[in-house]
């Protein structure tokens, strides 16, 4: 059986990671019918920062084939992606090819493999935020449409499969793969330094005082959402609030997306953030780093939807700076870390300072045990046999 891989912007490189070792656990196990698998990235996440650190840190096989395709609209993103990932499977030929999560290169090549007759498994099928004016959400629900094998980190994502009337014989519910991940490499992120993942990460040419951070007692942000960044009288606001209250109150560190770096210099808000004391901001910082900064955290304000997850696992209470979820599991209501707060600042503040006074509480949605990557590959194999 051949299957190709896809990855191709950040999220990606975590979901991959473990399928990646799984089918080559598989391969030790089995060597009369190894799995010939190619890893292909479209290259839409390029910087070291962004992208091959990750291949490094998380032991991911260098990508047999890189697209290249590089920044551009969403529409150049995945015409791009669909014309060279075409001549790929014409060359190539697969059994299955295997997409993760919800970025262009998820919807450009589940639709290319599609037209060619070729099977196609989505992992992390299902999440719905509800909101089409995301362009993760388009992606999701047109992989899903096509997907030959939907594989979903919890029941509630595939009872909304169900819902959209997919057959109970494309669904199966395998758990998170990205817990695979953090699992692997909990202890290697209990080892790093707090100081050294700031002085290795600093964003700007800065005195960083060492006595500054302490575990328990910072808050961390992750921000990049168009809906967040893209707009100055949303921005600024956000900022604001985040500048003068929350890192008013302790160090705020925020490792910074190269979008939301570029629309802060774009708006003239660069220098004011750098000016701005106890808010320590670093380039974007690769897994170990972020999952440490995670760990001592005393509280998340993101709008990633990996992070709402990590934060379920490890405890951290978050603050999700969106108005929706396509992870509802990961909600205080089911039990999990996160508040939803939107991008209104009253909403944020008044959530602030309820959180704070949060403890820790780790919890673990059914499933995510560290051995979704295997069951992820046993479901392509069953329904190859
Ligand atoms: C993409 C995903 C989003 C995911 C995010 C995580 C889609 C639709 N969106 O959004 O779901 O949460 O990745 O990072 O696929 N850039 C660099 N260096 C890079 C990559 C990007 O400087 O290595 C800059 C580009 O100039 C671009 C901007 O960052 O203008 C945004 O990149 P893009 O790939 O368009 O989407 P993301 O916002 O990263």
């Amino acid at each position: 059986m051949k299957i190709i891989s896809v990855v191709g912007a950040r999220p990606n490189f975590m979901k991959i990671a473990p399928f990646c070792r799984a089918i080559e656990k598989q391969n030790q196990e089995n060597q009369n019918s190894t799995i010939e698998h190619l890893l292909v990235h479209t290259g839409q996440h390029y910087d070291v920062r962004m992208s091959s650190a990750f291949f490094e840190s998380l032991g991911i096989p260098d990508p047999d084939i890189n697209l290249e395709i590089g920044s551009g609209s969403h529409a150049t993103q995945v015409g791009e992606t669909m014309i060279a990932f075409e001549k790929v499977l014409l060359e190539e030929k697969p059994d299955w090819v295997v997409v993760v999560g919800d970025v262009n290169a998820t919807l450009a090549c589940s639709v290319t493999a599609k037209k060619l007759k070729i099977k196609v498994c989505h992992i992390e099928a299902g999440l719905r935020s509800g909101d089409i004016g995301m362009p993760e959400e388009i992606n999701r629900l047109v992989t899903d449409r096509l997907s030959d094998l939907l594989l979903t980190p919890d029941a509630m994502s595939s009872d909304n499969l169900r819902g959209e009337g997919a057959e109970e014989e494309r669904i199966s519910f395998v758990g998170n793969i990205m817990i695979d991940t953090l699992e692997e490499n909990r202890e290697k992120a209990e080892e790093r330094n707090l100081d050294a993942v700031i002085k290795e990460n600093l964003a700007h040419d800065t005195e960083y005082n060492e006595k500054a951070l302490k575990d328990d007692g910072y808050a961390v942000m992750t921000m990049h959402r168009p809906s967040n960044v893209d707009k100055k009288e949303v921005l600024e606001p956000l900022l604001t609030f985040l500048m003068e209250e929350v890192a008013g109150q302790m160090p705020l560190v925020w490792p910074i997306h190269p979008r939301a770096r570029k629309q802060l210099e774009k708006f003239g808000l660069w220098e004011k953030a750098v000016a701005t004391e106890n808010l320590v901001l670093l380039e974007p910082v690769g897994y170990h780093d972020m999952l440490r900064l995670n760990m001592g955290a005393a509280l998340m304000l993101t709008d990633s939807g990996g992070l709402q997850e990590e934060c379920c696992v490890l405890g951290t209470p978050c603050l999700t700076m969106r108005w929706n979820t396509e992870r509802p599991i990961t909600l205080r209501e089911h039990g999990g870390a996160s508040v939803l707060v939107g991008n209104d600042v009253e909403k944020v503040r008044k959530e602030f300072r309820n959180t704070l006074d949060k403890d820790r509480k780790p919890m673990r949605p059914e499933k995510w045990d560290g051995k979704t990557a295997e069951r992820c590959l046993d479901s392509i194999l069953k329904i190859s046999d």
